[in-house]
């Protein structure tokens, strides 16, 4: 699905001196590169405060302690995500309440966010999945309605900008009250291990959750918050500094692909190619394709035993997970969620696909039909 070792190649001078720099120095926890390249994050997301940690779970876990909850207090979501937006909600003793998607763009239907609201609703988090912005206008405008906090999950979109409909413009993450991101390797902005970033305009409370992510503490041993020791690694932060000069690059490569599957499957009936919505540019974190007529597992069996490594992201909605039988969803209540799991599939999607291959993969899919 990524190609992570052909990435590398391209420019393992700059990364190895750049891990080398770090090792040399010692300064292993904390160091100078971590800081360096948080500012370099600020400037290219334009925004005043970037934190970074550990993980893009451990982000969002920050951002919501960051915030003033109180147990059983309840966070709208979207059940079609990766777990660990939920995850979080749960282990922080709040409550993950859930909210269709919409069938073309696979974010969170703001038209059905405001019968979710009840007194105890605190906040939203909008999942930018797959690489492209939730309709962050009508997000917006629920949130201000209902006095809601907006975080945004842009573990998948970070890099993609978002045009409001009054013509203002911002990044993905940057949005709403805060947003989080993972560095996952595979992530558009991919890391060599696991990493995380935070991000806010409100400064006060990016020094609140810098602080909750150093343990709660501001001043050296002394803690004003219950805290997590989560941190991103320093050399995650000198490799991060590099690859950060080339996103948009890999994204434009990644747009590129995008659209030469959506050429080739233009005559291809029974599949529907990614939406584009008209607000967000489409980074492609993943490249889904919605199949018709039950054949998307013949499909999958199809280009795997040909070599070509498809994937379904997301099999099983989230309220339908054993873990979380005690939200009380069962199988009905998200249909459109329900309908979206069995039809999509995913295609291999990084910054190093050739035309070789993207013929051999369009020409397999193409076959298949
Ligand atoms: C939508 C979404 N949220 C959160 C995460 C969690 O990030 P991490 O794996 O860095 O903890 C991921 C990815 O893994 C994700 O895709």
């Amino acid at each position: 699905m990524v190609d992570l070792k052909g990435q590398y190649e391209r420019i393992k001078e700059e990364i190895n001196e750049s891990i080398q720099a770090v090792i040399d120095s010692t300064a292993f926890i904390k160091g100078p590169a971590v800081k360096t390249f948080q500012n370099e994050l600020e400037n290219y997301m334009d925004v005043k405060r970037v934190i970074p940690c550990a993980n893009g779970t451990d982000a969002l876990q920050l951002a919501l302690m960051g915030l003033d909850l109180d147990p059983g207090d309840e966070i709208i979501t979207t059940p079609f995500t990766f777990i660990a937006t939920i995850e979080v909600i749960q282990l922080l003793g709040l409550k993950p309440v859930l909210v269709d998607i919409d069938p073309e763009t696979f974010n969170i239907d703001p038209e059905k966010i405001e019968i979710a609201i009840t007194v105890r609703t605190k906040a939203i988090i909008p999942v930018h999945l797959f690489g492209q912005c939730a309709d962050m206008d009508k997000i917006l405008e629920i949130a201000e309605n209902n006095s809601l906090k907006i975080i945004e999950d842009a573990a998948q979109a970070i890099g993609a900008g978002y045009t409001f409909n009054n013509g203002g413009i911002g990044k993905a993450g940057t949005l709403g009250n805060i947003g989080t991101t993972s560095f996952f390797p595979s992530k558009n902005l991919g890391a060599f291990g696991d990493g995380g970033a935070i991000f806010t305009n409100n400064e006060a409370l990016g020094d609140k959750i810098a602080a909750i992510a150093n343990h709660g503490m501001k001043k050296r041993y002394y803690y004003d918050y219950v805290g997590l020791n989560s941190r991103l690694d320093t050399i995650q932060a000198a490799i991060l500094s590099v690859k950060l000069k080339y996103l948009d690059d890999f994204n434009t490569a990644r747009q590129n692909a995008a659209n030469y599957y959506d050429d080739a499957f233009k005559n291809t009936n029974e599949i529907s190619t990614p939406v584009r919505f008209k607000n967000s540019e489409h980074i492609f974190h993943q490249y889904t394709l919605k199949v018709k007529n039950g054949k998307r597992d013949s499909l999958k069996s199809f280009l795997n035993e040909k070599g070509i490594p498809a994937m379904i992201y997301y099999p099983v909605g989230l309220h339908m997970q054993n873990a979380y039988k005690n939200l009380g969803y069962s199988e009905g209540d998200f249909p459109v969620t329900e309908k979206i799991c069995s039809k999509v599939i995913s295609l291999p999607m990084h910054t190093e696909l050739n035309e070789q291959q993207l013929k051999y993969i369009t020409e397999s899919v193409n076959e298949f039909f």
